[in-house]
């Protein structure tokens, strides 16, 4: 330690850096067109649903949004009911709502209709709603504690206004004390509070994160997500040019102190998600970046689902959106299958983050393959110390929680490489052919037209 900042053993970086590089390539997708719904699974799995709307578009933010408008966002709810119609008559089964963005709570009468539809096509047992700190005012929180969802998550980022003031959230999300007095007032109004910080920002302290930590100790909120900075190809210009030019010397140091701080009032329950329970008592943890559902299905423009080992993703055109569904479309344009390989490494990679991976689960679902097909990883990981093999688990170390934290950041530059190819899909979408009506039900589609797997996150 010098400079009071803890340093990565130099051991281990020449060693992560490779498994990052191997992770940041195991979802290499080659899209290819489709105009249809996914087949249908065979057992429930958990509804997605995307609302790119934001009042202010941060800088770092590379998920699928766009600007508020009340006309457009209204016109969306409607074309995201219309979808959801889609897959009711096709006989779909949904156990747990995600609605993410974007800002799904721009317009919450809107949501609160969208979820009453949910409701009446299936017997829904968990609602989360991700949501900005200029939300929790009486009139909104009112609606959606109405609304019946169990899980709000809040995107705080930091209580530092400087650094708000860099992000722009400042300006159009409140304060850090604003915000603080707001999350002092829901608590208690939702089974489960989460609030979403990051961290490693180029300006950023280390004292500032401590303080951080202080605040939100003192909220006692739920459940605490710590998201490192990640820097992708489309936000890597803005994020220069708003909030500055540093990598990553102390992402290591943040880590640690993350966990000193948060502990033991709270426990890890994934590498970057802290809970005041014991993770064990949480039903289900919020997480933006991973839903625990293997297979889900997502609806609204610029979402992925994910079923059977396939990666489908709805147009990234607000337009082609609504107007594919207007004609009673679907709006998924595109699909991938991932290969064997693929799929156990994203599996090996989401089943770990929950900090232990069964070894029941592994033999079920890919008996001795799974083991020589990973070795190098396994043994590359036993090296730095990130695994322990414990009570019939694989489990992440301290150590290989920073690891895994890593690899996940690596792999969701890999996602966000997915929604660059949707993005430039955009032009090609509009150019295409008008949509024709359709007036009868679809076929239903020929399931031996996918292989099988598993696929588990909705980052859109
Ligand atoms: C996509 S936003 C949606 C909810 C809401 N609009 C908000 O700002 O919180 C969900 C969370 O993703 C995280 N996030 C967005 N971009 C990120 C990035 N480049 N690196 C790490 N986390 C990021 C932020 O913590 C954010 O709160
Ligand atoms: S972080 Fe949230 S508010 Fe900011 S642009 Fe992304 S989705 Fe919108």
């Amino acid at each position: 330690m010098r400079d009071g900042i803890v340093r990565q053993p130099v051991f281990e970086k020449p060693l992560l850096a490779a498994l990052r590089r191997e992770y940041g390539r195991s979802i290499r997708c080659n899209l290819t067109d489709l105009d249809d719904l996914p087949p249908r699974p065979s057992a429930p799995c958990q509804l997605y649903v995307h609302v790119p709307f934001c009042e202010s578009l941060c800088p770092y933010c590379s998920f699928h949004r766009v600007q508020f408008r009340q006309d457009k966002a209204q016109a969306y709810f409607e074309a995201v009911r219309q979808e959801i119609r889609l897959y009711a008559e096709r006989g779909y089964q949904f156990t747990d709502v995600y609605i993410g963005g974007g800002t799904p709570t721009v317009l919450p009468r809107e949501l609160a209709r969208t979820l009453e539809l949910i409701r009446s096509y299936w017997p829904i047992r968990w609602v989360s709603v991700e949501t900005n700190p200029n939300h929790l005012n009486r009139e909104t929180v009112g609606i959606l504690s109405d609304a019946g969802i169990d899980r709000l998550s809040v995107g705080v980022q930091s209580f530092d206004d400087e650094l708000l003031r860099q992000m722009g959230r400042y300006q159009h999300y409140g304060s850090a004390d604003q915000t603080a007095e707001r999350l002092a007032a829901v608590r208690g109004r939702f089974s489960t509070l989460n609030v979403d910080m990051m961290f490693n920002f180029p300006t950023q302290r280390l004292d500032s994160v401590e303080r951080d930590i202080e605040t939100l100790r003192a909220l006692a909120v739920e459940q605490v997500s710590f998201y490192p900075l990640m820097r992708f190809t489309s936000t890597e210009r803005n994020i220069r040019k708003r909030l500055g030019n540093a990598g990553a010397e102390r992402r290591y140091a943040f880590y640690q102190q993350i966990l000193r701080g948060m502990r033991p009032a709270y426990q890890p329950s994934s590498a970057w998600c802290f809970s005041r329970v014991a993770p064990q008592e949480i039903v289900r943890p919020i997480d933006e970046y991973i839903t625990q559902a293997s297979d889900y299905v997502g609806v609204g423009s610029g979402a992925f689902s994910y079923l059977d080992g396939t990666l489908y993703a709805t147009s990234f055109s607000l337009r082609r959106y609504r107007e594919a569904l207007a004609a009673g479309r679907p709006s998924i344009t595109r699909c991938s299958i991932l290969t064997t390989r693929q799929r156990m490494r994203y599996e090996f990679l989401v089943g770990l983050f929950g900090l232990r991976l069964p070894f029941e689960q592994i033999k079920m679902k890919y008996g001795a393959e799974f083991w020589w097909r990973l070795a190098p990883e396994l043994a590359t990981m036993g090296l730095i110390g990130a695994l322990r093999y414990d009570a019939g688990a694989i489990q992440l170390t301290d150590r290989g929680m920073y690891c895994w934290m890593l690899m996940m950041a690596e792999f969701f530059t890999a996602v966000d490489r997915v929604r660059d190819a949707m993005r430039l899909h955009i032009r090609e979408e509009l150019s295409a052919p008008s949509i024709p009506s359709i007036t009868s039900q679809p076929a239903e589609p020929d399931p031996d037209r996918f292989r099988t797997g598993r696929f588990s996150q909705h980052a859109s």
